[in-house]
């Protein structure tokens, strides 16, 4: 079995290609990623040197370099984690979302068609749906909650959604869609909410939460994604679209203070800032479909798996401090440095 990952050396795609490595030691595995300022070839370092391993640095919008991969490889399953992922970049700059997002999954879909692939599995997000409201806790997003979405970023991932499912039943690509709720846990760029919390929390430096920080998410430990897409890519009905998220609902500011509690750091270090522009309320994922169809169930409890994430960036302090360190601080000072 040959299976290429593309945005394989992003925070997803990363822990996907460590767990199919290690379940599946006889399958090829290919890593098509771009290397962004969130791709990190450093992060592949424990399996770059298996022959079953290869990495191809390339841009999933360039038609050429991918075409050239699929007659090299011709792999049976495509497994596409590549995009820009952090809604706040996309409120900045819309368009290379759009580009990659959008564009590069086009790309991709071609592919597959032309070399007649086993598989395209694209992986999207809960955010596709929109939110939710705070006060109807009875609301979860299923697979056939309309789709809604409200940033530049998930508008892009929808628009991806709508395209992939429309080569199915255009031309019968068999394509599988998941959607996925909040992910945390390692090598996860610190940027995003919890590692950017934890960053901070062990530099002193202030801890932005935006508006109330009431906002809600639903979280869930990385490896319990890739177990879901793993089961997906080998058991999924070809056409279908699968919801996965472990009920874990928390708010933002829950989140802090439970990170400042375990860092043993003053709450005084949280500071309210500026709400994000349309910032979603709620987001809750019902998982019944892959539970029921797949027999998916998420293995890490969040008490444990926030632990685990905290142990990994303490003991894992270079990997991080070297990415704070470059274009990741002129993007910080942008958008932080009136506010913090
Ligand atoms: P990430 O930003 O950590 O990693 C993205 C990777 O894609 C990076 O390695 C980057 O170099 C690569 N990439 C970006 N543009 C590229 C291009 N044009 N060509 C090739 N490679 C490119 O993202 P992540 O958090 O690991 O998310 C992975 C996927 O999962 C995304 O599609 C995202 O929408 C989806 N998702 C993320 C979450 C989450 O909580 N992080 C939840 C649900 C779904
Ligand atoms: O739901 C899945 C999505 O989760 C993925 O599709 C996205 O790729 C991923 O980035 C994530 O999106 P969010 O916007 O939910 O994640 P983020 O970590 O950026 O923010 C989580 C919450 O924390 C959100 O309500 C905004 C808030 N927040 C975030 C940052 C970065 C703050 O309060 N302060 C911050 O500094």
């Amino acid at each position: 079995m040959v299976i290429t990952v593309t945005g394989g050396a992003g925070f997803i795609g990363s822990n996907f290609i460590f767990h199919m490595m290690k379940k599946y030691p006889d399958y090829r595995i290919i890593c098509l990623d771009k290397l962004t300022y969130a791709g990190n070839l450093s992060t592949l370092d424990a399996v770059k040197d298996n022959k079953n391993f290869r990495f191809v640095k390339a841009d999933i919008c360039d038609r050429e370099a991918v075409y050239k991969l699929f007659e090299e490889e011709k792999p049976d399953i495509l497994v596409n984690f590549a995009a820009e992922s952090h809604v706040d970049r996309s409120i900045e700059n819309p368009d290379v979302f759009l580009q990659t997002n959008i564009m590069g999954t086009a790309v991709l879909a071609d592919a597959c068609r032309k070399y007649g692939i086993k598989r395209y599995h694209q992986v999207s997000t809960d955010e596709v749906y929109g939110d939710l409201p705070l006060d109807r806790p009875d609301l979860l997003f299923t697979e056939k909650t309309p789709i809604h979405a409200s940033s530049p970023y998930s508008s892009s991932k929808a628009a991806a959604d709508l395209l992939v499912l429309a080569y199915n039943r255009t031309y019968q690509l068999p394509v599988t869609v998941s959607r996925c709720s909040n992910n945390y846990g390692p090598y996860q760029f610190p940027e995003k909410l919890i590692p950017l919390m934890i960053a901070n929390a062990l530099n002193d430096k202030p801890l932005p939460v935006y508006g109330e920080g009431i906002n809600v998410r639903d979280w869930l430990y990385v490896e319990d994604h890739c177990t879901a897409v793993d089961l997906v890519i080998h058991k999924g009905r070809v056409g279908e679209v699968y919801n996965i998220g472990g009920h874990n609902e928390m708010r933002n500011i829950d989140i802090v203070k439970l990170i400042c509690k375990e860092l043993g750091k003053s709450e005084s270090l949280i500071k309210y800032v500026e709400d994000r522009k349309g910032h979603d309320m709620r987001y809750a994922i019902d998982p019944t479909k892959i539970h029921d169809e797949l027999g998916w169930l998420p293995e890490t409890k969040f008490e444990d798996g926030i632990k685990k994430t905290i142990g990994w960036y303490l003991e894992n302090k270079t990997w991080w401090e070297t990415i704070i360190s470059g274009e990741y601080r002129s993007y910080y000072n942008k958008m932080y440095g009136s506010k913090c």
